[in-house]
């Protein structure tokens, strides 16, 4: 698997040190406010894992799995809602934890769906932010790091359903697409 990647653009040591460095900042913005935590399946996994690990705080975990109908690489702004979640966010403090804000569009849907489901507020965590693809008007309130507009696997973003297994952010070779 790793030989199909071309280069590491994040390391997982760079990825660790940013966890924590966020995981701090919630924990301090966040003490006694019993955040609920939602993770965007399957890409947020990952960092969800990490992440929620570096908070010291009270928190509530739940996901949702949502799916932009759309081709493997880019979305195309409707979304569906695939799994729901177990818990009821109103009143709540949600943090919503993503693998990458590409167009907005996917974040945009959610965002709107929690203040119509009457959430408290609703704050944004992504890993990964790739601010040229933006369609949608959404800023994270914390993005780890910013990516430029190429196509990235690994740390719980794939492609076809593989690569979400590597420690690491790549880039995949070409011949990979290719041959797809
Ligand atoms: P938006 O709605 O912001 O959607 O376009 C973000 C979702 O699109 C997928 N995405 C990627 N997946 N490498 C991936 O593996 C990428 O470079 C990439 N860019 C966008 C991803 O599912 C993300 O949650
Ligand atoms: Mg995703």
């Amino acid at each position: 698997m790793k030989e199909d990647i071309e280069k590491v653009l994040i390391s997982a040591d760079e990825i660790k040190v940013k966890k924590e460095e966020i995981g701090e900042r919630i924990t301090r913005e966040y003490q006694h406010r019993f955040p609920l935590v939602i993770g965007v399946l399957k890409g947020a996994m990952p960092f969800m894992a990490d992440l929620t690990r570096s908070i010291n705080a009270h928190l509530e975990i739940d996901f949702m799995d949502v799916s932009s109908y759309g081709n493997q690489m880019t979305s195309s702004g409707e979304v569906k809602i695939v799994k729901d979640l177990d818990s009821s966010v109103e009143g709540r403090d949600i943090i919503i934890i993503e693998d990458i804000i590409d167009s907005g569009l996917t974040l945009s849907y959610l965002v709107s769906l929690f203040h119509h489901r009457k959430a408290n507020s609703v704050k944004i965590v992504t890993l990964l932010d790739k601010p040229e693809g933006r369609k949608a008007d959404i800023v994270p309130d914390i993005a780890g790091f910013t990516v430029p507009d190429e196509f990235v696997v690994g740390y719980g973003l794939d492609y076809a359903e593989r690569y979400r297994n590597l420690p690491y952010i790549g880039i995949l070779k070409p011949d990979i697409y290719r041959d797809s």
